[in-house]
């Protein structure tokens, strides 16, 4: 490489003590480190490319990765031309397993598909599909709903409360919102079930006791202190016309 890496570059691609995060800004090096990291182990420790898995999000990002790791590679096997570890390494980099998560995931499933009963011939479905599927579930699940439907079921609160007369679209919406939100959290049903607790108010008699009260008295006390801020100026304004201050700074002052 051109460029020599930084101090805190180098840190991270030495270190070998196991799990390492590296969050730095865009354009900041990561790339570059990724590379040098997974070149150093397998210079360093003899290692060949096919032996690691290299994962990133985007196809693009995979293509990128292979891209630089093989132009190293060349940089190196031209200052080594003699390196047969090198040279393997130039062939083996395209066939190392450098891809994003669903590639890897098709792959894996493909080649043990037959433990879970899958078809081989599966394919993973777009976004579009996705979506046309997820609201034909719903509509399922609504309907189901709706058929065991009675008045003080917790279905029949939740109706009332999000849908407009007839219209529940709006309840659809939110579902399917909530639905792609906890799909962040590793333990969806683990989070939902300390939001719910959140908003138990057995034994609560303050509403500073709870996080939502917390955050709206606190709104509260600002838009406060600002409201009596105005007042200040505004009293100190009609102070300076006699009649101006005849006339309103009492009222200004009771408030
Ligand atoms: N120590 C360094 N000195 C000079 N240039 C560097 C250094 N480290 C990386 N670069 C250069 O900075 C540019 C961005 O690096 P790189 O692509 O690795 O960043 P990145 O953090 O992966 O970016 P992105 O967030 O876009 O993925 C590249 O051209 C790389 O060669
Ligand atoms: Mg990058």
């Amino acid at each position: 490489m051109a460029f020599p890496l930084t101090d805190e570059q180098k840190k991270i691609v030495d270190d070998r003590g196991g799990e390492l995060l590296v969050s730095a800004a865009a354009g900041s090096g990561k790339t570059r480190v990724l590379v040098e990291r997974l070149l150093a182990r397998v210079t360093e420790e003899g290692l060949d490319l096919d032996r690691f898995l290299v994962i990133t999000y985007t196809k693009a990002a995979a293509a990128e990765l292979r891209t630089r790791i093989a132009q190293e590679l060349s940089a190196r096997l031209a200052e080594h031309p003699g390196d047969r570890h090198l040279r393997r390494q130039a062939t083996l980099v395209y066939r190392a397993q450098i891809s994003t998560i669903h590639a890897f995931c098709a792959a894996l499933l493909r080649e043990e598909g037959h433990r879970l009963d899958l078809e081989p011939d599966f394919r993973l479905c777009d976004e579009g599909e996705a979506q046309v599927l997820m609201a034909q579930v719903l509509e399922d699940v609504l309907e189901q709903q709706y058929e065991d439907l009675t008045a003080e079921s917790p279905f029949a609160v939740l109706v009332d409360t999000l849908s407009a007369g007839r219209d529940d679209s709006r309840l659809a919406q939110i579902v399917l919102d909530v639905f792609s939100r906890i799909q962040s959290h590793p333990h969806p049903e683990q989070w939902l079930a300390q939001q719910r607790q959140v908003w138990e108010l057995e034994g609560v008699s303050d509403a500073g006791q709870t996080p939502w009260g917390r955050l709206l008295l606190a709104d509260a006390a600002r838009q406060g202190r600002d409201c009596r801020r105005r007042l200040e100026q505004a009293i100190s304004l009609a102070e300076e016309d006699e009649l101006l201050e005849a006339n309103y700074v009492p009222s200004l002052q009771a408030a």
